[in-house]
């Protein structure tokens, strides 16, 4: 065990994404004090820390502040939140706290974890965990470079423990699992591996693929749920820069991660789904990204497998039959008007149309077009306007705010005006019949 002296106020001050917050760790840490419990922080804070100051590489605020307590961490919260006002808002079954304090009318979310140690009983499940000391929490971790923790109170105020090298491998920038039954325990530290390689530009120590070449033969990513697999696919997404998607996706592909998953992904889709992604930005909303992001890697002849990504029975007919859907009109597609295309599109909810636009590439560029434009073109006039100006109740007024905007998404009316006229025509019309 190496131990190295750290300036704590230097450290908080860096790590802290607010300042409020130093005024409540010293509470906490004034409590561990008392309560003769070893309180320290772990994981990414330190992780990122030690990157930024010693190695100079540039790393965003840290989002997680990972507090850990050796010792008994629910009676050490009642007694913390007597002193600060909040609350705990969850527990979880691996004696972790989520908990919500207001410091000068401020909420802030604070993760606080018992000092554990786990234990792997079948492949690819989740584990049992124990309380147990900083050793063992240590020991469980995923990579070295992910080991290292920086005392907050006696008997290691201060210190920084490195138990297991990990302070070198920091240096060196390696990816190295702490054991190589590691991703056979938990096979999702294959793609945390994969993020934190790209993310940094590090490199994958030996002893990564030696834990990979373990984790295939035992088939552990086969028995990992899809909802995990899910899950870390859609942390390449929403936790990782954009512009590292394509090595995030391309490595996980010159692994075999997804064959071996149970997931044909298609490399040649994965160029069309960044830009999609990217073009279409402010026109999804999360959900609907993620799941055009997980259809859109499959290849459409394999879709089965949009099970082994979380989606269900149901979906995946849904999906199938979309695709059959638009087999059919393919044919016709050069022939098809605007308008017939859009009320067309219309039809499929937005993850499923961008997926189709990955599959069939003779529709994309009008599936982007109607993202980004058609879509948001309406009539000025309303449902209320049309009746004032004389027309009844009902159908009508739905077939003719249609009729608005197909004029208006055609080009052939731009101003409010000329929607009021081709309403007058029209009703001119109606009563000369
Ligand atoms: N961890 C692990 N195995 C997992 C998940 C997490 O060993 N399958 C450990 C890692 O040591 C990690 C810590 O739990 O450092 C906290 O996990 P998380 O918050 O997901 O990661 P961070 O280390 O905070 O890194 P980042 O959020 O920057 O990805």
């Amino acid at each position: 065990m190496e131990t190295f002296e750290i300036e704590l106020e230097s450290f908080l001050k860096t790590i802290l994404p607010v300042p409020e917050l130093y005024e409540f760790l010293l509470i906490a840490q004034n409590l561990s004090k008392k309560r003769g419990e070893f309180l320290y922080f772990a994981g990414g804070v330190v992780r990122d820390y030690l990157l930024k100051t010693l190695y100079k590489k540039e790393i965003e605020r840290v989002k997680d502040l990972d507090l850990v307590l050796q010792g008994d961490l629910k009676s050490f919260l009642k007694e913390l939140l007597k002193k600060v006002k909040g609350e705990i808002l969850f527990e979880s079954q691996f004696l972790t706290y989520k908990v919500k304090i207001y410091l000068n009318g401020k909420k802030f979310l604070i993760d606080f974890i018992t000092a554990r140690k786990e234990i792997y009983e079948d492949i690819a499940k989740l584990p049992k965990v124990f309380p147990s000391d900083f050793k063992d929490d240590v020991l469980r971790r995923d990579f070295t470079i992910n080991t290292l923790i920086i005392g907050f109170s006696p008997p290691f105020e201060g210190i920084l423990i490195d138990l297991v090298n990990g302070k070198k491998d920091l240096e060196r920038g390696l990816i190295k699992p702490l054991h190589l039954n590691s991703f056979v325990d938990d096979p999702t530290r294959i793609f945390r591996g994969i993020r934190y390689k790209v993310r940094f530009d590090f490199k994958f120590a030996e002893e990564f693929f030696l834990a990979l070449e373990k984790c295939f033969k035992k088939e552990a990513l086969k028995k990992l749920s899809a909802t995990r697999i899910a899950n870390e696919l859609k942390l390449y997404l929403n936790k990782e820069p954009e512009e590292k998607l394509k090595e995030l996706l391309e490595t996980t592909f010159y692994l075999n991660i997804f064959e071996e998953a149970g997931i044909k992904a298609e490399k040649e889709n994965f160029d069309s789904v960044i830009r999609l992604l990217n073009e279409l930005r402010n026109e999804l909303n999360i959900k609907e990204r993620e799941k055009f992001f997980l259809l859109g890697l499959l290849n459409p002849q394999f879709l089965e497998q949009a099970l082994r990504l979380g989606f269900t029975e149901l979906e995946l007919k849904e999906i199938k039959k979309n695709i059959e859907f638009i087999k059919k009109y393919s044919k016709d597609w050069g022939r098809m008007s605007l308008w017939e295309k859009i009320k067309f599109f219309k039809k499929f909810s937005p993850s499923y149309l961008l997926a189709l636009a990955i599959y069939f590439s003779e529709i994309r560029e009008e599936v982007i077009k109607y993202f980004k434009e058609y879509r948001k073109i309406k009539p000025e006039l309303t449902g209320n306007d049309l009746k004032d100006l004389g027309i009844k109740k009902g159908k009508e007024i739905g077939e003719l705010l249609d009729l608005l905007r197909r004029k208006r998404i055609e080009g052939k009316i731009k101003t409010k005006e000329e929607e009021k006229d081709l309403i007058i025509q029209f009703l001119l019309k109606k009563s000369e019949n």
